[in-house]
Order: C-alpha cells, then structure tokens, then sequence
C-alpha cells in the first residue's frame, strides 16, 4: 500500500480557485479576471478547471463548483467534487487559494486523498501529480489518518481470492496489529471447531493452507469497549447452493465487512483513539467439496442456538454469528457487525446508499447525522420485530434462509441481533464495498463504507 500525502506546506505551490455557480453565472474570486476565464469557456460548472497562463507556464487555475448548496436539507448530488482536481490538474503542488465560506475544505481534501489511490498489485499505475497543500484550519493528520484506513480497505477488497484467502486475511491483520502494537489470538482447527462450530462448519470445504479461522486483535489502551466484527469470506462461491456465474463474479469482495472494519482500526489507532478496541474477523472461503456443509444441516452455533442450514449461499451470517456471540460475552459498550451480507440490501437501497440497523435511537440518529456530515452516507432500516416469525423454522432454533425472501436484508440483520444480547449498543451495516461506476474521489472497485459515519459518531455513542 502506498500511503496517502499531502505536499508539504512549504511547497513551492500553485493557487487554486474554487468557483461556485450563481444565480446568474459564476461567482468571480476578487482579484481573478473574468475576462480569460470566459473567453476560455469557463462557467464553473462541477469539476471544470480552467488553467490560468503566467510568464512560466501554468501560474494557477480555477476549478468549477456547480451550484453548491444543495436545497434545504436535501444531500448533493455529487461527493467529493474537488477529487476531480486530483486528476484534471498538472504535475506539482497546488494550495486552495479562496473559495466559498460553505465550501468543506476538510472534506474536499479528504476527497482529493481519496482521488489518489492506486491499485497497483497487478500492474504499474501512473503516480499521482497533482498534490494538493492541506488547506488551513483542516487537520492534515486526521485525513491522512482516514485516507490510509480507506486505503486499506480498498487493497484488501481488490485483491483477488487467489491472494487473499483466510491466511493472508489474518495476515494482513497481523501486520496492522504490528504497526500499532495490538495484540493478535486466531483460533482455527479442532479449537475452532469447538468454540466456533459455524465459522469452522462453513469454511471446512476450504483447500489447505485456506482453513477457516476466527482472529481477534486488542488494542491496547484506555478508552470505551468497542466491538467490531467484519465478515471475511474471501470467496463465497455459494457453497453447494452453489451461484450464477452473474453472481460469484464479485465474490473476492465478500470480505468487505472485514476489510471495512479493518480500515476503521487503522483509522483510529493512526489517530491514537483506538484505545480498548477490539476487532473480530471470521476468516473463512465458502467452497464447494466433499465437506461442504449441505442444505438442510443442523449446526450448534457457539452461543447453543441451533441453526438450519436451508441456503448454504446464506453463510456471511452463520459465521458472523459465532463472533457476535464472542463479542457479546464480555458486554462491550458498542458492538458493531460490518458484511457484504444480502443481495437484498442492494435491491432496497443500491449500490452506494448501506442500510444499517441499530435498536438504540440516539445511536442510530447519531450514525445517520455523522454519515450525512463526513460524506460517507448511510441509511436506517429496521429490525423489524414482526419478521422474527420468518426466522423460526421447523426443526432448530433458527432459520438462516426464509423462504420466500421478502425482507432479506432485515431477516439477516434480525438473525445476527440473536447473538448481541449483552452489548449495551448493536448496530449492523450491510454494504456493498464496491464501486460499480467511477465517481470523483472513489475508482471502480473496492470501497470503504460507514467507516467515517461510525468514526464520527463514536464519541456521540461510548
Ligand atoms: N455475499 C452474499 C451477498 C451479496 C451478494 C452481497 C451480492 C453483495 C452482492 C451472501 O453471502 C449471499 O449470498 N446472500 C444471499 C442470502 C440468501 C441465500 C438468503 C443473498 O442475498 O442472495
Ligand atoms: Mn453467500
Ligand atoms: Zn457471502
């Protein structure tokens, strides 16, 4: 991973002007000449640059808004404009040099960061040219802090299976447990099969050097007791209800839970606030072999409920639901679940918008605010109390598959809320992480999301 930067502030840069739409045309920086600018075209709209000459070359540029506010309390339409200046301008350092007062210039750097990932495992990418200076009043640290954990989040995301299997999941959390000093316990094999018997169940059909394993990260230091748990199936093929190719295609991001909350640990132990943080990833490849789990089994989950096995492509939630269990033992003040766990979520709310259920409502409106505020939107469904019926099979306690499929984002998450009791706050994110469609400051492929939601609202909460 190549870490995020700013230029440094003493950087020989070049000004850039940010430009709103007004009522009638663009609303012209004192000091900046319009007469070029319009000559050259330049209306300000989003993500236009117009490159102002000097006697050496470029002297400095002004780079469009579009119309900035968006009505009344109504979310913009685009994120991260200013991630399109990353790319559009010439090699060097650039500064913000005015702009408008409601214009975030934390954010728009943050999306400048975010611009310049690369993903570049495979093949050689450009380097990014453009750097931008971190605007006055914005704390370089903290977005630096951010970017690395979206950084990470998206490498982990965008390393095929063949790469990234269990081993190399626990791997990667051993050497951020390494950078920040946390301490590291897997458990995998007969212990895992005894302490974990449904993370250990859906990942058993897994090649070897690919067996299943729970690993758990402590970070040490005073602070709330904080819980997070990232689903990690590094492939999910479907199991022996095996899937479409339409559908496995994707599947190396079915660890996006894990790599999200991941990136949110790197996040917060490069700001010092990850103090008494706790961090459970089961690790497991849901394949098809001889071993597989079939429809139809019975397993005994860690916390004693029993578990029909009807969909064995139902398994994010059978595993997650041994580490919720571990979780909930010790009655951590917030525990939060991470998964790329229903199709369903994505017919509800798309690609880029992730439900997340949460009981408590000043949690929940505190998550919902903190996500609208930090630019990583999210949004509140249920755990709807009526559909705990479609749960309750026939011969277990539980049902990891209704028939029927209505609801399925809320009967996953009302599934998973069966093995929190004793937390004192539980809230579920079921994301996408992946950017189907380029957008400013976020490439197609694997992408953080709610991390900076539960990031700000994590004071509001513990
Ligand atoms: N990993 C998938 C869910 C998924 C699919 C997330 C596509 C993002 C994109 C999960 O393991 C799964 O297969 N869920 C099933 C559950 C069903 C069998 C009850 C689903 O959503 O179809
Ligand atoms: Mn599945
Ligand atoms: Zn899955």
């Amino acid at each position: 991973m190549t870490d995020p930067a700013f230029a440094p502030r003493d950087a020989d840069s070049r000004p850039l002007w940010l430009v709103a739409q007004g009522g009638d045309g663009p609303v012209w920086p004192a000091g900046i000449d319009p007469a070029f600018p319009r000559a050259a075209g330049f209306a300000a709209k989003a993500g236009q640059v117009c490159l102002l000459p000097g006697p050496q070359g470029v002297a400095g540029a002004l780079f469009g808004l579009g119309r900035t506010a968006a009505p009344g309390d109504r979310p913009p339409r685009e994120r991260f404009v200013l991630a399109k200046a990353a790319e559009a301008l010439p090699e060097g350092a650039w500064h913000l040099a005015e702009m408008p007062q409601a214009f975030d210039a934390a954010q728009g750097a943050l999306g400048w960061l975010f611009a310049q990932y690369r993903f570049d495992r495979y093949k050689t990418a450009d380097a990014p040219r453009a750097r931008l200076v971190c605007p006055a009043g914005a704390d370089a640290d903290a977005l630096l802090a951010m970017a690395a954990g979206e950084y990470l989040a998206r490498d982990l995301i965008n390393t095929p299976a063949s790469d990234l299997g269990p081993a190399e999941l626990e791997q990667a959390a051993r050497d951020l447990a390494a950078r920040h000093g946390a301490a590291v316990a897997v458990t995998q094999g007969a212990d895992l099969a005894r302490d974990f018997p449904m993370i250990h169940a859906v990942g058993r059909a897994a090649a070897s050097g690919r067996e299943p394993r729970l690993i758990d990260l402590r970070f040490p230091g005073d602070g709330p007791a904080v819980t997070l748990v990232g689903k990690g199936v590094c492939f999910d093929t479907g199991g022996l209800d095996i899937k479409p190719a339409s559908s496995m295609g994707l599947m190396k991001k079915d660890m996006g839970g894990a790599a999200n909350v991941l990136g949110l640990a790197e996040t917060l132990a490069r700001m010092g606030r990850a103090g008494g943080l706790r961090v459970l990833i089961p690790a497991v490849e849901n394949s098809v072999g001889p071993d597989s789990i079939r429809p139809g089994d019975v397993l005994t989950s860690r916390k004693g409920l029993t578990v029909e096995v009807n969909n064995t492509d139902a398994e994010g939630r059978l595993v997650l639901a041994d580490a919720l269990a571990l979780a909930a033992e010790e009655a951590p003040a917030l525990l939060v679940s991470m998964a790329t766990l229903t199709g369903a979520a994505r017919v509800a709310l798309g690609p880029d918008l992730p439900p997340f259920f949460c009981d408590d409502e000043a949690a929940a409106e505190a998550l919902f605010r903190a996500g609208r505020e930090a630019a990583d939107p999210i949004w509140r469904m249920p755990f709807w109390e009526p559909y705990e019926t479609m749960i309750e099979p026939a011969i277990a306690d539980l049902d990891n598959a209704p028939g029927g499929g209505f609801a399925g984002a809320i009967t996953a998450a009302l599934f998973l809320r069966r093995f929190t009791e004793g937390a004192r706050v539980y809230a579920h994110f079921d994301i996408y992480g992946w950017q189907p469609t380029p957008a400013p400051g976020r490439p197609k492929g694997g992408v953080g999301q709610g991390m900076r939601a539960i990031l700000a609202a994590l004071p509001r909460i513990v």
